[in-house]
């Protein structure tokens, strides 16, 4: 083998586990489950807040121009938060800041990702896929500062 085709080799395996070791330990240090497609479900679309127990949370949020639905989410902390996301007109992003949180608004698409508030604070969520002129209004907030009971 000739040995730039064998150094090519070792760096593509050298970056290769780099990229692994980084998508874990982003995994870890956010308490955020990689993103997963589910398949469609209509129900899935109606915005609303559901609380499974003391510390687990369902978040439906739809996505529209230019806005999210709900735009205030409050919680305790330590809440644990499955957020099931669609959009109703075009593609959109969703962003949580500070949570590495990063997926995509599909119409007629279900996206979902479990996350967990550990800390207190206002954590913004951006919509980051230009959207149409109001793209940039659109936003909405996850207020978590409520101290958990007990
Ligand atoms: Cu929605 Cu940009």
């Amino acid at each position: 083998m000739d040995k730039y085709e064998l150094r090519i080799i070792t760096w593509t395996g050298i970056l290769l586990v780099i990229f692994l070791v980084s998508v874990l330990r982003g995994v870890s240090k956010y308490a955020t489950d990689l993103p997963e497609c589910i398949p469609y479900d209509a129900s899935f679309t109606a915005p609303r807040i559901s609380q499974l127990d003391d510390s687990t949370y369902q978040v439906f949020m739809l996505a529209q121009m230019w806005s999210f639905e709900p735009d205030e989410i409050y919680l305790p902390v330590g809440a644990e938060v499955d957020f099931y996301l669609s959009a109703k007109d075009v593609v959109h992003g969703f962003h949580i800041a500070g949570k590495g949180v990063n997926m995509m608004a599909v119409p007629g698409g279900i996206n979902k990702t479990t996350t967990k508030f550990k800390e207190p604070g206002i954590y913004p969520i951006v919509c980051h896929e230009y959207c149409g002129s109001g793209h940039q209004h659109m936003k909405a907030e996850i207020i978590v500062n409520y101290p958990k009971e007990n």
